[in-house]
């Protein structure tokens, strides 16, 4: 069987999903309080999500607070709820001015009221964006996800709104938070840490992974930029050769 050439271009990530890490260590490094760190981290988020659009991204998913992180110090967890309202307010005209349209995925229920009727107010002002699209993931946690998953597919079964016995990936998808939107093609970490901490394992299957070591507060525009020049440079395979790919960049190997 010949199998034609596949042309995966993709010289700008349509989705970028980012694990803002370091905000505690930048503020510890300068003795300040940790939540300093998150405030600084916020500024960046702004930068961030101004940078995305203007590089022509469709989607950027940014990790602001994980079903882990509610074991955190309650002064802090207090901290990210409030600086969450606080930058909703002050953002959400700048957001629709540059046709940013906000998501959030996470169980969104658990949050104080404060912080559920700011997102609401957010999303509903900034639904009709047609630009860059702002998730931010809250209460998330991909096994809670994957989890929650498989019990409302398991209840559609049983209530009988879906017909099949088994389930295949593009049926799951649509139980997944993220359906409709497409899987990351970038995944960036700061602060020198590489792991994933629970963060979209489904969806990051074939996702190119780029761990900065400056902390997010410190994750300036140009840091952004190398990030997406080293994707750009990246053959992606999605299990092919890389002769069946068209955009080979013929990688010269290097030995270990
Ligand atoms: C991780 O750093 C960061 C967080 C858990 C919170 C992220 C929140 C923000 C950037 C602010 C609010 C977000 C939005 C979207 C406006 P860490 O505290 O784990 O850092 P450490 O590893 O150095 O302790």
């Amino acid at each position: 069987m010949t199998t034609d050439k596949i042309n995966i271009s993709h010289s700008v990530p349509q989705h970028i999903a980012i694990i803002m890490d370091g905000n505690g260590r930048w503020a510890k490094a300068r003795g300040l309080d940790r939540t300093e760190g998150h405030k600084q981290g916020a500024e960046t988020v702004k930068s961030i999500v101004k940078a995305s659009g203007k590089a022509g991204v469709k989607y950027l998913t940014l990790f602001a607070f994980s079903t882990e992180n509610w074991k955190r110090p309650q002064y802090e967890v207090d901290a990210i709820m409030n600086l969450l309202v606080y930058m909703l307010e002050r953002e959400t005209p700048e957001l629709n001015k540059n046709n940013v349209k906000l998501m959030t995925i996470g169980d969104i229920s658990q949050l104080e009221d404060k912080a559920k009727a700011s997102l609401k107010k957010s999303i509903d002002t900034t639904s009709n964006n047609s630009g860059l699209t702002l998730i931010i993931a809250l209460n998330y946690g991909s096994r809670a996800e994957l989890l929650r998953a498989i019990n409302n597919w398991a209840n559609d079964v049983t209530a009988g709104k879906v017909l099949q016995k088994s389930i295949d990936e593009k049926t799951f998808e649509k139980y997944l938070y993220t359906h409709n939107i497409p899987d990351p093609d970038l995944l960036i970490r700061t602060s020198g840490e590489q792991r994933i901490s629970n963060f979209l394992l489904w969806q990051l299957a074939y996702s190119e992974f780029y761990f900065a070591s400056c902390t997010w507060p410190d994750f300036s525009d140009e840091e952004f930029s190398k990030a997406l020049s080293t994707f750009a440079a990246r053959e992606r395979r999605f299990g092919l050769t890389g002769e069946q790919i068209e955009k080979n960049n013929d990688k010269p190997i290097s030995s270990c």
